[in-house]
């Protein structure tokens, strides 16, 4: 497929949870934006859509199945990255659980740890390993938070102290890697239309998983959830050289919702 400008030809990413969602609707803009890829994402996940839209616009593509939360994984996966291409460029770190959803007083202190192992710790590992690498040539990192990391909200205690947590590191990892040439921002989705909100719903009304996204719309100013690709639109500028000038950030991408 061509009509897209290749602005990450010889440009080397990693997109975690590149399975579906977000990180797959990543995978279609990069492969159609020229760079060259690795697909990360559970064993259980499989990645034959990510390997087929690399296909599509003729770009390589290596898949990694592995655990975030696991720092052998990132060792393993990093040093793949550098076997295959000679040098990474990009991370997005996407991959994410909910966990729970329902009063803190009830919260499983064990998915409370397991969700904070996913996006926390799995965000931290991403920056780390992949900063090792990426300070020879400079580079940047994406990290997925939501709008769950900027305010409170109810019911998804972890997923927001998570959330809260990438914000924070974003900050902290910019400030540092900056003299490696190492540009590192977050994104802070509204609800957007993927499995999780999905399935996010089927748990909690079962009977009408349709009324939550309903609730959530109204509050929305724009009335609607977001798109994947409208979030994979804002990952490709931010680590695009559109946005050399652009570290430390966390930003709303939520149809007006934190502006109200
Ligand atoms: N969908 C939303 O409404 C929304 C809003 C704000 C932020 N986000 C964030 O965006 C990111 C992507 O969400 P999505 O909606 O596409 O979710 P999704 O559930 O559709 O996809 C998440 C992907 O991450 C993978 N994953 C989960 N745990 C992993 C692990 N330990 N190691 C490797 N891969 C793992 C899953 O297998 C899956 O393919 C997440 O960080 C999520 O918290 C989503």
């Amino acid at each position: 497929m061509t009509g897209h400008l290749k602005i990450l030809d010889q440009r080397v990413a990693i997109i975690t949870g590149a399975a579906r969602g977000i990180g797959l609707a990543t995978i279609k803009l990069f492969a159609a934006a020229g760079a060259s890829i690795v697909a990360f994402d559970l064993p259980q996940s499989p990645l034959e859509d990510a390997i087929k839209m690399a296909k599509d616009y003729g770009v390589p593509i290596r898949t990694f199945h592995g655990d975030v939360a696991n720092a052998t994984d990132w060792k393993k996966v990093i040093n793949e990255t550098i076997d295959q291409f000679g040098k990474l460029d990009i991370l997005v770190n996407n991959a994410g659980v909910s966990g729970f959803i329902g009063s803190m007083l009830e919260y499983p202190d064990d998915v409370f740890d397991q969700v904070m192992a996913v996006n926390a710790r799995g965000v931290f590992l991403g920056m780390k390993y992949a900063g090792q690498v990426m300070k020879s040539n400079g580079g940047a990192i994406v990290n997925i938070s939501s709008v769950s990391g900027i305010g409170g909200g109810r019911y998804v205690m972890a997923y927001t102290a998570s959330k809260h947590a990438v914000v924070g590191m974003t900050k902290l990892a910019a400030a540092e890697l900056a003299m490696f040439k190492i540009r590192v921002n977050a994104l802070c989705p509204a609800p957007t239309a993927t499995e999780m909100m999905f399935e996010m719903a089927r748990t909690q009304s079962p009977d009408d998983p349709d009324a939550i996204r309903r609730g959530m719309e109204r509050m929305i100013p724009l009335g609607r959830y977001g798109e994947p690709d409208e979030i994979a639109s804002a990952i490709l500028f931010l680590v695009s050289d559109a946005a050399s000038f652009i570290t430390g950030t966390a930003i709303p991408i939520d149809g007006g919702l934190k502006a109200s």
